[in-house]
């Protein structure tokens, strides 16, 4: 068995998986509401948070998993990115129950979390990958697409293709949704207002932004700034909740566009190579975004690509994410070598 702690941020986790990937326990203490009243993640209060949750986590997980912590073989940890102080609890946690249990243990980068959790079943052992995939992270602090490839037994390879530039998606969503009124995180509010709107570009113009050069970077910020303005000149705010749901979809519709038209640009690149990509994956927070899912769905069919949505339990931060990345990076490292960084970078050329 396999222990995964996840504390990048704001949400403190614990998995329990079998070694072919089946999720034995996934539990995650929130601390959402702690962090409400400033409208954003407080990183002395996140740390403070994970310190108190972590180990009575950690049991509570093993006793769930029906197991106990002598038959744990590993432990992964998220050793970044993220807060420097919340990685540390779950770093140093980790390493000493690895150290006193005498297994070892894998740093995973977070991001490597996302990009595996797809292929995660909520019941029953995970699905293998494609020969070749594109996979899109989208969260609060990510926004990329990668080159996933498998080498027969070897650890998958993994190159980014594309990063945003500024703002991550989730951010934007959140930055946007506090502008206008909405409790944090704004990503999943804005979604439900969203539905009881209609988008319109021309009541909301919100421009696609594009590069001189021919990157598929995304650029979130100038969406940003253009609905703060916006927002701000039309008075959207809470009581005019039929603007407010119309500017939702916009806005929401800006930000998918993007991502669509970058998709859109990079499946034209990889698709005459061979091998080409068979599937598109969907992970990170933004991906539980029910419109983004049905979108990617609806695209993926047009080009007879297969389509794989992380199950909204994995999307937003949970810890079976982490520990199966471990199974599939597989690197095995002596606990006292393990350090927490608050940058790290995946699949950068
Ligand atoms: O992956 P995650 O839990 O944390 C990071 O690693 O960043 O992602 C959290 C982000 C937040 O920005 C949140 O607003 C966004 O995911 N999010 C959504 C939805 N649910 C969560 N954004 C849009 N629509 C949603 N339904
Ligand atoms: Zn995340």
């Amino acid at each position: 068995m396999i222990l995964g702690i996840e504390t990048s941020c704001d949400e403190t986790a614990v998995a329990v998986l079998d070694r072919d990937g089946r999720v034995r326990a996934n539990l995650i203490a929130s601390q959402i509401e702690r962090h409400r009243p400033f409208g954003g993640v407080v990183p002395e209060i996140a740390s403070r948070e994970h310190l108190e949750h972590l180990f009575p986590l950690i049991r509570q997980a093993v006793a769930s998993a029906g197991a106990t912590l002598d038959q744990v073989e590993m432990v992964a940890m998220t050793a970044g990115p993220g807060l420097i102080g919340a990685l540390l609890v779950g770093v140093a946690g980790g390493q000493g129950l690895a150290y006193g249990l005498g297994v070892p243990v894998v740093a995973v980068n977070h991001l490597e979390g996302h990009i595996f959790s797809p292929y995660l079943n909520a019941d029953g052992p995970a699905t293998d990958l494609p020969a070749r995939l594109l996979a899109l992270v989208l969260s609060g602090g990510h926004s990329s697409i990668y080159d996933i490839r498998r080498n027969g037994n070897a650890s998958p390879s993994v190159s980014m293709l594309n990063r945003t530039r500024d703002d991550a998606i989730g951010e934007t969503f959140d930055k946007v949704g506090k502008f206008i009124g909405l409790p944090y995180p704004g990503g999943p509010q804005v979604e439900k207002l969203a539905r009881a709107g209609k988008a319109d570009r021309k009541r909301f113009p919100f421009a696609l932004p594009q590069f001189k050069d021919p990157s598929a970077d995304f650029s979130f910020s100038g969406i940003k700034a253009s609905a703060i303005r916006i927002a701000r000149e039309r008075g959207i705010a809470p009581g005019a909740e039929n603007e407010r749901a119309d500017f939702c979809a916009t806005f929401q519709d800006a930000l998918f566009e993007q991502v669509f038209d970058r998709l859109e640009m990079i499946w034209q690149k990889t698709r005459t190579e061979s091998p080409a990509p068979s599937e598109v994956t969907l992970a990170g927070g933004v991906a539980a975004n029910g419109v983004l899912r049905d979108r990617l769905t609806a695209w993926a069919a047009e080009r007879g690509l297969s389509v794989r949505l992380a199950d909204r339990r994995y999307c937003t931060d949970n810890a079976a994410m982490i520990a199966f990345a471990a199974l599939q990076t597989g690197r095995p490292a002596d606990p006292r070598r393990v350090v927490a960084r608050s940058r790290m970078v995946v699949g950068a050329n």
